[in-house]
């Protein structure tokens, strides 16, 4: 087999939908990078997409991109439910992979998946994009600097009305807003707060189809930190973070892809400003982490680390059991 060095990329996407789109928009824009394959349930449907995007190879099932011996990388851009059985097949078959967010239906189809992953001693990381971006260096950065003082309580806000796509609705697509929009805050407060959640509760509203579509979340850390997320698919809000600390308070502007980072004293003075470098799309970030890890051979990316990726599955699933959120594959 050809030694490879990953100067350039040659990206396999499963799922020809709308954040494959994205992500080719980015593959045709970032410097050593090659949208080589395109995988869709439909010949057709991956035709056009090669042709819109500029790929070179279209096949019409996802087995067949996973047994090109050509493809560095698969992006895995199914939906929540669809995560799991063309990761292990490509992990089998020996393909790193960078599956989208949330990595699986649940904790048991995670675990499944990075044993694999190291057994096989293949790369896998979670497309979870916030992680990979410089916005959470110049998070961390400020917040070492202490210019709010010790942290008592993070709280944060994301909601998009998305009730109507039916990857939304449907318990066989594991709908509802945890894994689609909670997954964000949940990675949002436990990366810039990594200790040891000591208790949760919740409580949240359902759809007809029993998805969760509201949810409010508590969360007690061991040290007495408090974390309050709201998460909803049938309302717009701030997508604000906001980090209380005994000298002043931090506001993040969007969660779900920071472009402001702003500390205040306790009169509401600005004490400090940081702003998101331009992006192409932001996916440029896990992109690189991706390259980085092949090159050097891990299987896994430090920006979340297969654990974590694992603890917040077995969160998201200890949140639906309280709800009676249940997908078939559970
Ligand atoms: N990182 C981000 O910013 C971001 C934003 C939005 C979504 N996402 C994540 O990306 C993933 C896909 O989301 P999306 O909005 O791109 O979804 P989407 O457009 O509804 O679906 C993506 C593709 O999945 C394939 N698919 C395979 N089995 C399917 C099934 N049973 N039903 C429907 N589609 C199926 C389809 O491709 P073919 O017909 O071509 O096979 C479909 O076009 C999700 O995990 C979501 O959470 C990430």
């Amino acid at each position: 087999m050809e030694e490879r060095d990953y100067k350039t990329v040659r990206v396999g996407i499963l799922g020809a939908g709308h954040i494959a789109e994205k992500m080719s928009h980015t593959l045709n824009i970032l410097e050593g990078w090659e949208a080589y394959a395109i995988a869709s349930r439909s010949q057709e449907k991956a035709d056009k997409f090669a042709k819109d995007f500029h790929f070179q190879k279209a096949y019409g099932s996802y087995e067949k991109l996973i047994q090109d011996d050509n493809v560095d990388l698969i992006y895995v851009a199914t939906p929540h439910s669809h995560h799991w059985a063309p990761t292990r097949l490509a992990l089998q078959n020996g393909k790193p992979c960078l599956v989208e967010k949330a990595f699986t239906a649940n904790a048991r189809e995670a675990k499944e998946l990075l044993d694999l992953s190291k057994e096989k001693g293949v790369f896998v990381t979670e497309a979870i994009w916030t992680r990979y971006q410089p916005m959470r260096q110049i998070i961390r950065e400020m917040l070492a600097s202490d210019v709010i003082g010790k942290v008592k309580l993070v709280t944060c806000s994301l909601g998009y009305p998305i009730e109507q796509k039916e990857r939304i609705q449907r318990p066989e697509l594991c709908g509802g807003a945890l894994l689609d929009l909670g997954v964000y805050g949940i990675n949002f407060v436990r990366m810039f707060f990594p200790g040891r959640w000591e208790s949760i509760t919740s409580q949240c509203t359902k759809s007809q189809t029993g998805m969760d579509m509201t949810e409010c979340i508590s969360v007690r850390y061991e040290d007495g930190l408090m974390a309050n997320m709201q998460f909803s698919a049938v309302c717009v809000n701030d997508r604000y973070g906001l980090i209380s600390g005994e000298k002043g308070y931090m506001v993040i502007e969007n969660i779900n892809n920071p472009c402001r980072a702003t500390a205040y004293d306790k009169f509401g003075n600005v004490l400090m400003e940081h702003f998101s470098p331009q992006q192409i799309t932001g996916f440029e970030y896990e992109l690189e982490a991706c390259r980085e890890a092949l090159q050097k051979g891990w299987t896994e990316s430090p920006y979340i680390p297969h654990e974590e990726i694992l603890q917040i599955m077995e969160i998201m699933d200890e949140l639906r059991n309280e709800w009676g959120v249940v997908f078939p594959m559970d």
